[in-house]
């Protein structure tokens, strides 16, 4: 334990922009942008890229999972200023719901006001194929915690509404440049569980009853404390596997990892042309 106690909340987060703002010429970010499993390539698209490595940041840790950077990265995409979380701290790794999604409050205090999301994701929804793009029209939080329990942090809101969880005029921007650039989009809900193993496929049958196309072990906490901060949200599964049971193939997360990589791509491309209409 340090000597300054951590709480992960509003005031850290101010402590850690403070530290990085400088060093990274964060000016005024149009949105800050989280990779998932395997999406780490976009960060290799922004030009004029400064990084700092999670470990240089107050409240942040490495992020133990293959296929996750652990870096913060101010830079160009699309012609406008983005913020980029290269790498996640999961719950399933042990870290409580706020420290998961600590990172977003650091966005926030760098002056990102709308959050882009992303992930590798199970296929709850049976037409689901590998490789397809799902936008996340709303999530299911399953996880059993929340990052906002606690004291209320300055800024935060008790009971916030999670009506419009993810922003309808950024969904239709998307869909919009899916469009333009012929990359098949689908839309649907997300659900979010703790993980770190994979579903059963009772599991996978409760959540399509649930009301869930896809199931993933992130996103959930994030997106909860950006929209307590008001930030507008988007945001993209990549489906990497059938659900379990769906298909007959045990899972693993290397077939997670490579399916990112071939999608990388065409989720560049969109991330990147709707980023430039911002
Ligand atoms: N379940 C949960 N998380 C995942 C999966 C899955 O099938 N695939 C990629 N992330």
């Amino acid at each position: 334990m340090s000597a300054m106690t951590t709480t992960h909340g509003a005031a850290d987060a101010q402590r850690a922009a403070e530290a990085v703002c400088d060093r990274l010429g964060v000016r005024a970010p149009v949105i800050g942008i989280v990779l998932g499993s395997g999406l780490g390539t976009l960060a290799d698209r922004l030009t004029e890229a400064t990084r700092v490595p999670y470990a240089e940041i107050p409240g942040f840790h490495a992020p133990k999972v293959d296929g996750h950077r652990g870096e913060l990265i101010a830079g160009q995409l699309g012609g406008r200023e983005v913020l980029c979380l290269a790498g996640r701290f999961h719950m399933y790794e042990g870290h409580p719901a706020r420290v998961s999604a600590f990172p977003i409050r650091v966005l926030h205090a760098l002056g990102a006001r709308r959050l882009f999301v992303s992930n590798a994701a199970g296929g709850v929804r049976r037409s689901f194929r590998a490789g397809e793009l799902m936008r996340i029209v709303d999530h299911l939080n399953l996880t059993g915690q929340n990052p906002l329990t606690g004291p209320v942090e300055p800024g935060d809101q008790r009971f916030n509404d999670m009506t419009e969880a993810y922003s309808v005029a950024l969904g239709e921007r998307l869909d919009a440049s899916a469009q333009a650039l012929g990359v098949p989009l689908a839309s649907g809900v997300y659900a979010g569980l703790l993980g770190p193993n994979f579903e059963t496929p009772a599991e996978v049958r409760m959540l399509e009853r649930l009301g869930a196309d896809a199931v993933g072990m992130s996103t959930v906490a994030e997106v909860i404390v950006a929209r307590n901060l008001g930030m507008e949200v988007a945001g993209i599964s990549l489906i990497t596997n059938p659900g379990a049971g769906i298909s007959s193939t045990p899972l693993n997360h290397e077939e997670v990892m490579a399916e990112g990589e071939r999608a990388a791509g065409a989720f560049g491309d969109l991330v990147a042309h709707f980023v430039s209409g911002l």
